[in-house]
């Protein structure tokens, strides 16, 4: 096991892209999902299926948009923790969580290197965040993630389909697609990731929202 915490003055270290304008994030994902972030954010939650009292992470929460949420699924009885490699991103999101009355362990930290001990989580979350990653911090990150899962934990990612040839999928694409790793980049390559992590019941779901699909899967019991 290996646990790292970083000042949450400064960024944490990765290869992963960071966004950089925080303060602009949530109305820029507004018009990206046509005026329907807070749908797909609790369609996001719905489908990591949190129930009451249960642990959640999520990993590259940016400003918290599934986070908070998640947090108010698992009521006062769950607790939920957040991290990002992007202080700006954690300081949003730690404002939004205060003005909400909502308690949320927000830290600077990068979902290769997670800041928790083994088994800690009932379910993690990655909304939107893998596409920030070249493959190999994204294999490195699934088994961060199965370490801090408890057994028979869940893991539900979110993120964008593959481009198809549609003027229209391509041009959000485009918009979300703001980097190189994400180039060749579609939730569909996932499962695959999530197998080799020794993930069980990979499911794909048949939900979408916009060019944003979903995979959840199990880590097994024993
Ligand atoms: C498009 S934002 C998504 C934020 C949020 N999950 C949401 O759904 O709105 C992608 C986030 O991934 C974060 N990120 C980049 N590299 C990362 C890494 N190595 N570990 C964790 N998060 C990372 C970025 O800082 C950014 O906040």
């Amino acid at each position: 096991m290996h646990t790292h915490t970083h000042s949450p003055e400064s960024a944490a270290s990765t290869e992963g892209h960071l966004v950089k304008w925080a303060s602009f994030y949530d109305g820029l994902v507004n018009i990206m999902t046509l005026g329907q972030a807070r749908r797909l954010r609790f369609m996001t939650v719905n489908h990591a299926l949190l129930q009451s009292g249960e642990t959640a992470l999520d990993v590259g929460c940016g400003t918290g948009g599934v986070t908070i949420p998640a947090k108010q699924q698992v009521g006062n009885n769950g607790s939920v923790a957040g991290i990002d490699p992007d202080p700006e991103m954690i300081a949003a999101a730690r404002r939004k969580a205060q003005q909400a009355g909502i308690e949320i362990d927000f830290r600077v930290g990068v979902i290769e290197s997670l800041p928790f001990s083994d088994a800690t989580f009932n379910v993690v979350t990655s909304s939107l965040m893998m596409h920030h990653l070249p493959e190999h911090l994204q294999v490195e990150g699934l088994a961060e993630i199965w370490r801090v899962l408890k057994p028979g934990g869940r893991i539900l990612i979110a993120d964008v389909v593959r481009p198809s040839t549609s003027s229209f999928k391509r041009f959000f694409t485009s918009l979300l697609f703001h980097h190189g790793h994400g180039v060749q980049f579609g939730i569909e390559d996932l499962p695959k990731l999530m197998r080799q992590a020794g993930f069980e019941k990979v499911e794909q779901l048949d939900a979408r929202f916009l060019i944003i699909g979903f995979v959840r899967a199990s880590k097994p019991v024993v």
